[in-house]
C-alpha cells in the first residue's frame, strides 16, 4: 500500500547535460516506492501529452532551428501544460512528484545561453507558473565529463549538446550561482562520483525534506 502526504512534495534534478540526472531520478523513485511512497517520475521538457510533443520541437534539429525568445515560449507552453496535467494533480493528490529539471533550466539555458534573458524568463514565470519545487537536487559535474557521457547515448535529441563545451561550462557555473540564489531549496550534490555513491546522498536528503 502507498502512502499519501498530507501535501504532495515536489523534488526537482538540475545540472548539465550528461551529469546523471535522469539515473538519479529513476533510483530514487524507486527506493521511495520501495519504502511505500505514491511516486510520479516525470521529467521536462515533456511530462504530459502535450509537451512531450512541444519536447521533439525544442531538442531536435538543427541548433539555430529557434531563436531564444522562441523556444522561452514553447519551454513555457510545454510547461503550463505538464502542470495543469501532471504535476498539480498529483500534488493535490499528496503524492511526491520527482521532475527531471523544471523551471531551473529555463532560468539557465534560455535566461542565460544566449544573452541575458533572465528578467523575461522570471516575468514569464511569473506570469504562467508560479510553482516552485519544495526541493532541487543540483547533480553538479564537470562539464567535459558531462557532455562525453551525454554524447556517448547517441540520441536524436542533441541540438542542445550540440552547443558544445563552452555552454556545459557557462551552464555549470551558472548552476551553481542558482543554487546560492535559491539557497533555502536547493541541495548541491557531487555527480563526479559512482552510481551508488550519488544515488545515496540522494535518497539521504529526499529524505530529510520529507520527514
Ligand atoms: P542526464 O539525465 O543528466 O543527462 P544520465 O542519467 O542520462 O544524465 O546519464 C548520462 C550517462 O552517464 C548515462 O549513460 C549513464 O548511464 C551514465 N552515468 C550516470 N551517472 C553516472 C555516474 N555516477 N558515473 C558514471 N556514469 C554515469
Ligand atoms: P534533457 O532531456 O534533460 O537532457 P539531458 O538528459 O541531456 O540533460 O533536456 C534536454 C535539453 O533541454 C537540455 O540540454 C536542457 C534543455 N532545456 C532547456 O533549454 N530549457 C528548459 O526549460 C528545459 C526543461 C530543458
Amino acid at each position: 500500500m502507498t502512502t499519501p502526504l498530507a501535501k504532495g512534495l515536489f523534488l526537482t534534478f538540475e545540472g548539465i547535460d550528461g551529469s546523471g540526472k535522469s539515473t538519479q531520478c529513476r533510483l530514487l523513485a524507486e527506493a521511495l516506492q520501495a519504502q511505500g511512497r505514491d511516486v510520479v517520475l516525470t521529467r521536462e521538457p515533456g511530462g504530459s501529452k502535450g509537451a512531450e510533443e512541444i519536447r521533439s520541437l525544442v531538442l531536435e534539429g538543427d541548433p539555430d532551428r529557434w531563436s531564444a525568445e522562441t523556444e522561452l515560449l514553447l519551454f513555457t507552453a510545454a510547461r503550463r501544460d505538464h502542470l495543469e496535467r501532471t504535476i498539480e494533480p498529483a500534488l493535490a493528490a499528496g503524492k511526491v512528484v520527482i521532475c527531471d529539471r523544471f523551471a531551473d533550466s529555463t532560468r539557465m539555458y534560455q535566461g542565460l545561453s544566449r544573452g541575458d534573458l533572465r528578467a523575461t524568463v522570471d516575468k514569464l514565470h511569473k506570469l504562467m507558473i508560479t510553482r516552485e519545487p519544495d526541493l532541487t537536487l543540483l547533480i553538479d559535474m564537470d562539464p567535459e565529463v558531462g557532455l562525453s557521457r551525454a554524447k556517448g547515448r547517441q540520441t536524436s535529441e542533441e541540438r542542445f549538446e550540440d552547443f558544445g563545451i563552452e555552454l556545459q561550462q557557462k551552464m555549470r557555473a551558472g548552476f551553481l550561482a542558482l543554487a546560492q540564489e535559491f539557497a533555502p531549496r536547493f541541495r548541491v550534490i557531487d555527480g563526479n562520483r559512482p552510481v551508488d555513491t550519488v544515488a545515496a546522498e540522494v535518497l539521504a536528503t529526499a529524505q530529510a525534506a520529507l520527514s
